[in-house]
């Protein structure tokens, strides 16, 4: 099979929607890769992974890490990998420096950056010097610290007007595709529109081309979701109830039994 390419996702603009998972292990790759266009080795690895507080502490080492175990672990699904906060921000260069690292050492097509109209000379940079560029606008979780939380955007007019903006922005400089992250719903239709690429929404309406979420999320293994989420399984509950079981049997001494002991010949 071959993989989905950037190409054939920018031909989605306005067509069948784009399905996108996050995923940041080979065994978790491997499950959703054949239902998925895309996967998104995201920067929410540092609270679903690592119990970090926010995105702000990630490294470019753990992003190439789990970047390189999700492309061994997929054969169909296009691999973006996100760029962590302090790898590409302060420069062009600097953004190529790192996400050209990113390309080589996991094999991955293409890199996120978050970041609006301010971002948009160095999505053109990259994507001129042969580096796909997928663009994250409205909520921007590594800005946590400047926003003060993760509540929607696009709540008063001149947010919503500069919302609007930065999607045609980032678009416009040659981004393949856009996620729109938390964005309320007429806004995130406007953005949309002016977005000339294909746009991915996270708690941003089904006006987007696409949808992404957060798979540990919709799988129900965190107990605490927004309200964007929508719960398509219970694994958490899955693994409570086999540890459960496993912890009984072995106490009862009922785990193992003579199927899985050795014996000499
Ligand atoms: O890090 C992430 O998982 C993301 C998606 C939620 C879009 O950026
Ligand atoms: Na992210």
């Amino acid at each position: 099979m071959k993989r989905v390419t950037v190409p054939s996702v920018r031909a989605r603009k306005g067509g069948e929607p784009l399905v996108v998972l996050t995923a940041y292990t080979v065994r978790h790759a491997q499950l959703l890769d054949p239902h998925c266009d895309m996967l998104l080795v995201g920067d929410s690895l540092g609270q679903v992974i690592y119990g970090l507080p926010s995105t702000v502490p990630v490294s470019l080492e753990m992003m190439c890490a789990h970047g390189a175990a999700v492309v061994r672990g997929s054969y169909h699904a296009l691999v973006i990998v996100d760029m962590p906060f302090g790898s590409y921000e302060a420069s062009p260069e600097q953004a190529f420096a790192s996400a050209a690292r990113v390309l080589k050492e996991t094999g991955a097509a293409a890199v996120k950056m978050e970041g609006g109209e301010a971002m948009a000379p160095t999505v053109r940079f990259l994507t001129e010097r042969g580096i796909p560029v997928m663009g994250h606008v409205g909520l921007t979780p590594q800005a946590v610290n400047l926003l003060g939380g993760y509540g929607a955007r696009g709540r008063d007019a001149a947010e919503a007007e500069k919302l609007v903006r930065d999607a045609a922005a980032i678009a416009e400089a040659g981004a393949f595709s856009l996620v729109i992250e938390g964005v309320v719903e007429p806004i995130a239709v406007e953005m949309s529109r002016a977005a000339a690429c294909p746009t991915i929404g996270i708690g941003a309406s089904a006006a987007c081309d696409g949808q992404v979420l957060v798979t540990e999320d919709m799988v129900g293994m965190f107990e605490r979701v927004p309200r964007f989420v929508k719960r398509f399984g219970e694994v958490g509950q899955a693994i409570g109830a086999a540890a459960e079981h496993y912890a009984r049997d072995v106490r009862a001494r009922a785990f193992p039994t003579p199927e899985q002991t050795y014996q000499p010949k």
